[in-house]
């Protein structure tokens, strides 16, 4: 009888606690999906982000003035405590042509060390803002650096080791144009905020009282995931467009979420551009994925009258079973294009862009192998003493680089512009076409990647490669590389 009791007992416990179980598993499997799919009350005029003033010093230097600071910003919940350049939130869009020899006077006023570095820009290690870079709050900056690479979509953001992520998801960001009449094509859409526009994509959660909650949500190995999305700082953006051609300059910036972009009724747009330039040919396409530091232009065409909602659709992170828990099976709308009724015509966009010199992987002075996993590069966490590779002067590298866990990554390197040579042995695709300097990588598929390293050698100061998810980042998922002078073999 006693038995009998302990037994029913058990039996009746293990199914509940199973039951419990069951019930706990499929509430974490299905809260793990988000869709903001015609759910955004698009109520806000787009914040277009300032081009930023320049004057020419005595030495014909273009010299720009940024300042960390701290702020409160309206995402709709208060007054959100932030950080921005010269304002609350994010800074204004640096603009400078190839050539011009540009300054950039960066003061902190923060309350703690930040570094500004350039990302896609091809500098001096000295000049790159990286991690040793520093500059401590009350001081100034000033890196100075000609602009010497194809017009192209850049960004600044900071990147004090372990403290990047925070210093990101509070807002400190910002676009930085390159232009070059050489690598350009006049016939696309390039007036800035006329038919040209940034559009920096970031993702955000809030606490109750209004503060960014920068908690990364169960089960998901990436880091923070936010809910609410903010283009250029404005939640619920729409954008009155007075043209039926409109360029727009896709960032993620993002901490940790990968973007599938394209628009809710389907059409096709011409992506012109990634990461380092325009793309030889225009690649008519619905969807593009940007994962975490990814830049695309595209060029949409609308109707007068019309509106459009740019979106985001479930991107293929390429981890089946965990996507989900990585933002994988989220779709989430953007921003609202509202075309009025008199916008007036623009150039078709022409089927071939510029030339973009092939570089040749067979001329390949070094190849290196990199694989990702487990917040390290090849076994090894970031350390500032361990230089990873030396590439020399004026010799191509290729880059095997594979990510080997189950997690969503991506590989991001400073100083040069990449090409992707073959992803998983087969020729890239057309939006792969291009300059790069941030690719994402799905598990298990190597990417081989071209690089020359032109200029700018200097054996005592390291750039950095990393994954630009940014909690793997801060976790050490990142290695250093310096350029050494040809004869010093
Ligand atoms: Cu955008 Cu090393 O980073
Ligand atoms: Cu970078
Ligand atoms: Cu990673």
């Amino acid at each position: 009888m006693r038995l009998r009791q302990v037994l029913v007992v058990l039996v009746v416990t293990v199914l509940v606690l199973c039951g419990l179980c069951t019930g706990a598993g499929v509430w974490v499997w299905n809260s793990a999906v988000l869709s903001t799919a015609d759910q955004v009350d698009f109520t806000r005029p787009l914040a277009v982000p300032p081009l930023a003033p320049s004057h020419l010093d005595a030495q014909g230097r273009r010299v720009f003035e940024l300042k960390a600071q701290a702020g409160t910003h309206d995402f709709g919940h208060g007054a959100t405590p932030t950080r921005g350049y010269g304002g609350s939130y994010l800074g204004p869009t640096l603009r400078a042509a190839r050539g011009e020899q540009v300054v950039v006077d960066v003061a902190n006023g923060l309350d703690e060390a930040t570094t500004l570095h350039w990302h896609g820009m091809h500098l001096p290690a000295g000049m790159d803002g990286g991690p040793y870079q520093g500059i401590e709050p009350g001081t100034t900056w000033s890196p100075t650096w000609q602009i010497d690479q194809p017009a192209a979509t850049l960004w600044y953001h900071p990147h004090p080791h372990g403290r990047t992520a925070q210093h990101v998801y509070q807002g400190l960001a910002g676009m930085f144009l390159v232009d070059d009449p050489a690598t350009d094509v006049a016939a696309l859409p390039h007036e800035y905020g006329v038919d040209d526009f940034p559009v920096i994509v970031q993702d955000k959660k809030f606490h109750g009282d209004g503060r960014l909650d920068d908690t990364a949500p169960f089960l998901s190995g990436i880091g923070v995931l936010g809910d609410t999305v903010a283009v250029n700082g404005t939640v619920g953006p729409y954008l009155e467009v007075t043209t039926q051609r409109v360029r727009l300059r896709l960032l993620n910036a993002s901490n940790a979420r990968s973007y599938d972009f394209g628009f809710a009724d389907g059409r096709t747009f011409a992506l012109v551009g990634s990461d380092g330039g325009l793309l030889p040919r225009r690649a008519d396409l619905s969807r593009i994925m940007l994962s975490p530091g990814e830049r695309a232009e595209i060029v949409v065409t609308v109707a007068p009258g019309e509106r459009v909602v740019l979106r985001s659709y479930p991107p293929q992170l390429g981890t089946p079973l965990f996507d989900r828990f990585s933002g994988g099976a989220d779709t989430l709308d953007i921003l609202q294009l509202r075309v009025s009724s008199g916008a007036v015509a623009r150039p078709q966009v022409p089927e071939r862009l510029v030339d973009v010199p092939r570089l040749d992987p067979s001329g390949a002075a070094q190849r290196r192998s990199f694989s990702l996993g487990g917040h390290a590069i090849n076994g090894k966490g970031m350390e500032p003493a361990r230089v990873d590779a030396a590439p020399v002067l004026g010799t191509t590298e290729v880059w095997r680089v594979v990510n080997n866990d189950g997690t969503p990554h991506n590989f991001h390197i400073h100083d040069v512009q990449f090409q992707v040579a073959s992803v998983d042995g087969h020729a890239p695709p057309p939006w792969l076409a291009g300059w790069k300097d941030t690719v994402y990588l799905p598990p298990n598929r190597p990417y081989e990647l071209v690089m020359r390293f032109a200029d700018y050698a200097d054996p005592n100061t390291a750039y950095m490669f990393h994954c630009h998810l940014l909690a793997h980042e801060d976790a050490g998922m990142m290695g250093q590389f310096v350029v050494v002078p040809a004869d010093s073999r």
